[in-house]
């Protein structure tokens, strides 16, 4: 039988978080992980456009082995795309989109172009170039070319959009978190795991993202209430109409989304299981109130209201300057694990921070 190889396409770190959940998921067998990519042979009737931690997954059409450093490259990957067997087309529009790891005597737009034209003349499609900024129409079947080593695959998108454009959250604010980023802060923060129970906390909720993500990947139990608070009333509103998107029409609702400083929550000391938090840095979006001159507040709360053994999972800033913790735990924290991830030209850490010594509220350092 010809397995499916499909490539995951990851937030440079979370590769393995990637390859985890589709193991996980028993989506298929991982068979290699690269820079930003894992790719996997699929199970037949594996559910695919379900990978939450993944920002794509691709359907590989052709590996194609020798793209060198030089110009011949080009040459070769044109051959290889004519070769590829496209199946049902899937409409008469076609996008490439191209990135490479490493410096090539060539632009990602001309292996763009050099796999493209192909593509549309052995089809019979139209080729949308991106050069010059155009813009694909919508609707076009993406494809992308991807080059580490000597080693490019020319693969299709499995579903009509990128995975990361989640339907439910039609609203945002500044700031607000890649859904895939919050799905890795779940699964590190255990939320998979079979019989999950009990409250997930975000003192800093924004538009909701790592709630509902955790939420999609606890399982369907109802064993698991999320409470998401924020200073600002108009993150909270977004943060329900985006919960109210995700949720399928006859579940029962699991969320509470309140108006609260972070600095002072109510909440009970230890009734909290999980937090996960990704905090105002004060680069798009100020701490303000009790948070306006430092997170300190925040830390504290986040322990008082943690239960004996519960876990916050975080993102914290890589910018000194920015009153975060670079390597190291915030005040009262230990780090059981941390993955740096590579967003946006940031490279944050997920912390998986665990109460250290005694909580309550004024506990210090
Ligand atoms: C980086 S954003 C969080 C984004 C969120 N994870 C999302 O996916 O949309 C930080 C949030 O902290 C909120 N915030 C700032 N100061 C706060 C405070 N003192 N208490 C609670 N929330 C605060 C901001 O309103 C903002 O929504």
């Amino acid at each position: 039988m010809l397995l499916t190889l499909a490539v995951a396409r990851a937030v440079r770190g979370t590769e393995p978080l990637v390859a985890a959940e589709i193991r996980r998921a028993r989506l298929g067998a991982v068979v290699g992980v690269r820079h930003r990519e894992v790719w996997f042979e699929v199970r037949p009737g594996a559910g695919l456009l379900g990978l939450r931690t993944a920002d794509d997954v691709l359907l590989a059409a052709a590996v194609v082995d020798g793209v060198g450093h030089g110009r011949s490259a080009l040459a070769r990957l044109a051959r290889a795309a004519r070769g590829i067997d496209l199946g049902a087309p899937g409409g008469p529009d076609v996008e490439v989109s191209a990135s490479f790891v490493g410096r090539r005597n060539y632009t990602r737009h001309e292996i763009e172009d050099a796999v493209g034209t192909e593509l549309a003349r052995s089809w019979r499609l139209r080729y949308h170039s991106r050069r010059d900024g155009g813009r694909p129409p919508a609707g076009a079947t993406a494809w992308r070319v991807t080059i580490e080593g000597d080693q490019a695959v020319i693969a299709r998108r499995a579903g009509d959009r990128p995975l990361h454009r989640r339907p439910y959250k039609t609203a945002s604010i500044p700031g607000t978190l890649h859904p895939p980023l919050a799905a890795a802060m779940a699964q590190l923060a255990g939320l998979g795991a079979e019989g999950f129970r009990g409250v997930v906390l975000d003192p800093c909720c924004g538009a909701g993202t790592t709630l509902i993500e955790a939420h999609a990947l606890a399982p369907r139990a109802g064993l698991a209430r999320f409470a998401g608070f924020d200073r600002d009333p108009a993150a909270v509103a977004a943060a329900a109409a985006n919960a109210r998107a995700a949720l399928p029409p006859d579940d029962p609702d699991p969320f509470r989304w309140g108006l609260a400083d972070a600095g002072r929550l109510p909440v009970a000391d230890g009734s909290v299981r999980r937090v996960l938090v990704n905090p105002p840095w004060g680069r798009q979006v100020p701490p303000r109130g009790l948070l306006g001159p430092g997170l300190e507040a925040l830390w504290r709360e986040v322990r008082r209201v943690l239960e004996p053994g519960g876990l916050a999972v975080a993102l914290l800033h890589d910018d000194p300057g920015a009153g975060g913790t670079p390597g190291g735990a915030p005040a009262g924290f230990a780090v059981e694990q941390a993955v740096r991830v590579s967003l946006s030209g940031r490279h944050p850490v997920i912390a998986v921070l665990s109460r250290r010594g005694r909580a309550g509220r004024g506990a210090t350092r």
